[in-house]
């Protein structure tokens, strides 16, 4: 099984990942804030990857149950509803709602990969169950991480290498490493014995304690907390539990 890795979403074009299995990684915040307002209800997670788009699919959508959340330099964006603080989407505020999704890095990653064959959100917070479908699901996959403008991020490329070592269980054999990958597992090797700490030392980790989202570290660093699996489905973003049964309920039983 190959697996190929990006530590940017700049390295990679909707062309890379056509038809592929992706992973995004998007630690600090997107990836983290996603899977919570799914764990909390919402009904599904639009990606867009400008401001402008967001405004415009939203003016196409029943304000009731629309909502417009992310962030430009880690804060709320004018007008919306949410900024990308995972404890911003409690279930109070999500349930059933569609939400309408922009971040500067994460999302763009998100709408990179529109023609993926199948793309999975993960974070710390959502690791062992992206582990466990990747295991089920036994094909060549992709990780891409959000990075931070453009430039690599050290918490992404932490959590890929986690993913790929618990993938693996002292296994390597019948996995052909991209050279990302194998330095990723070398990061994780060295920068995770705490998760937490190594959050709290990074560039965006300083920057988003620094304008006063040092709480939201806490939360990102979390492993296994928020036990979902955030799939793409056409373009939004659902809990592959939603969408599997809905296919389900699609399929015409046999006679
Ligand atoms: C992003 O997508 O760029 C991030 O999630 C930034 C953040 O809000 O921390």
């Amino acid at each position: 099984m190959r697996v190929d890795l990006y530590f940017t979403p700049h390295q990679a074009d909707e062309q890379a990942l056509r038809e592929r299995t992706v992973v995004v990684i998007d630690v600090l915040r997107a990836s983290t804030s996603i899977a919570t307002a799914l764990r909390n209800g919402a009904r599904e997670v639009i990606p867009v990857p400008t401001v402008e788009s967001a405004v415009k699919i939203s003016a196409n959508l029943f304000g009731d149950i629309t909502l417009l959340g992310g962030e430009r330099n880690g804060r709320m964006i004018e007008g919306f509803h949410l900024g990308n603080s995972p404890l911003e989407y409690s279930e109070e505020k999500v349930r059933g709602k569609s939400i309408i999704f922009s971040t500067t890095n994460g999302s763009l990653a998100m709408a990179k990969a529109r023609y993926a064959k199948e793309m999975v959100v993960c974070g710390f917070v959502n690791l062992s169950v992206v582990v466990n479908f990747l295991i089920q699901n036994p094909r060549d996959f992709v990780v891409v991480c959000a990075g931070s403008n453009g430039m690599f991020s050290l918490e992404d490329a932490v959590c890929a290498g986690m993913l790929l070592q618990k993938m693996f269980n002292g296994r390597p054999e019948g996995y052909e490493l991209s050279d990302g990958a194998h330095a990723a597992l070398a990061l994780y090797k060295g920068f995770g014995k705490s998760i937490q700490k190594m959050v709290m030392n990074t560039e965006h980790g300083l920057y988003l304690q620094q304008i006063g989202f040092g709480d939201d570290l806490k939360v990102c660093a979390g492993v296994d907390t928020v036990p979902v699996l955030p799939l793409l489905d056409g373009n939004v973003i659902k809990l592959r539990r939603d969408v599997e049964k809905r296919d389900a309920d699609q399929t015409p039983a046999s006679s």
